[in-house]
């Protein structure tokens, strides 16, 4: 495996921890991030957002050996998490991650030379609607080529959702690798299967029209719900991601081989798995 390669799921809906325990776990954040996990109302949110920041500082940890408590996480502008501790002596020039949380799940992707986006979707709570109903809202967010794919997975509407999840996943995990927030002209990405396959588990881009081979898609399943990892060029990246990045024009071989390496399986990881080795007695709560 290459160094800085990293796909990751945790199932937060298997986790249901006493608030004894669950407030241990947030301890092991530095005080200035709690809040951002007690924000949350819902109980499942709160979850997700400590696993997702507990990743973090677990990918941090093991690949670069910085204690959790040092590990600084930034933002850019438009909200894409950095690692803004020297990276001096390691070789990932571009090193990034991404996470994402839906449903049951929290994923994460890390990349040492392409910029990466993550996105998980499960449409477990909207099945009881009619597709046609609840796609009304969303019409301008694909182009015909994109609907016409949706249309042609069923007529089963779990089918229809199934396939409008990964083109929304694919969308969204490209806007979050190149760490564009809000704003985007959803129709100026248009994606599509290579081998024309709409199941197939590798994807494609057309931005303005124009196929971008520098772009490499992966569809994974995850019980009911769908990832996509979205790998691409630094130089795509947005002005203030691009700013964290240390060889932005590498149009290189290696940035090719990065691009063109076998999708990577994402590891299920424990939230036990998150915890760091001094704060072992967390187990005997
Ligand atoms: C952040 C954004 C890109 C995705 O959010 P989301 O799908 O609701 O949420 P996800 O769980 O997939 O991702 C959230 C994580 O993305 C990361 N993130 C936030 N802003 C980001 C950005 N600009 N770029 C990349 N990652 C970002 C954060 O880590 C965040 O998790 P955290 O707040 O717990 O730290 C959001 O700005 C968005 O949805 N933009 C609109 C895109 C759109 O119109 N989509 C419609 C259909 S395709």
């Amino acid at each position: 495996m290459e160094r800085g390669v990293v796909r990751w799921a945790v199932n937060s809906g298997s986790w249901s921890p006493s608030e004894l325990e669950f407030s241990a776990f947030v301890d092991l954040l530095p005080a200035s991030e709690r809040p951002e996990v007690l924000r949350y109302f819902k109980f499942e949110d709160r979850k997700k957002a400590l696993i997702s920041r507990l990743l973090q500082r677990k990918l941090m940890n093991s690949l670069f050996n910085i204690d959790y408590n040092d590990i600084i996480i930034k933002r850019t502008t438009e909200g894409k998490p950095y690692l803004a501790n020297s990276t001096d002596g390691f070789d990932f020039p571009n090193f990034n991650f991404n996470v994402s949380h839906h449903g049951n799940f929290v994923v994460l992707a890390s990349e040492p030379l392409c910029i990466v986006g993550v996105d998980v979707m499960t449409h477990e709570t909207f099945r009881k609607e009619e597709p046609e109903t609840f796609f009304r809202p969303f019409q301008s967010c694909f182009t015909k080529t994109e609907w016409d794919m949706v249309w042609s997975a069923g007529p089963a509407p779990e089918l229809l959702y199934d396939q409008f999840y990964r083109l929304w996943c694919l969308k969204e995990a490209y806007i979050k690798a190149v760490g564009i927030g809000l704003g985007f002209d959803l129709l100026r990405a248009e994606f599509y299967y290579p081998t024309g396959d709409i199941w197939s588990d590798v994807a494609q881009v057309r931005i303005d029209s124009q196929e971008d081979t520098n772009w490499v898609f992966s569809l994974h399943k995850l019980d009911d719900h769908w990832v996509c990892v979205a790998k691409g060029p630094p130089g795509d990246a947005v002005e203030s991601f691009r700013k964290t990045l240390k060889s932005v024009d590498l149009y290189s071989a290696s940035l090719r081989l990065a691009l063109e390496a076998p999708r990577k399986q994402f590891d299920i990881l424990e939230v036990w798995d998150l915890v760091p080795q001094n704060h072992e007695d967390l187990k005997s709560l």
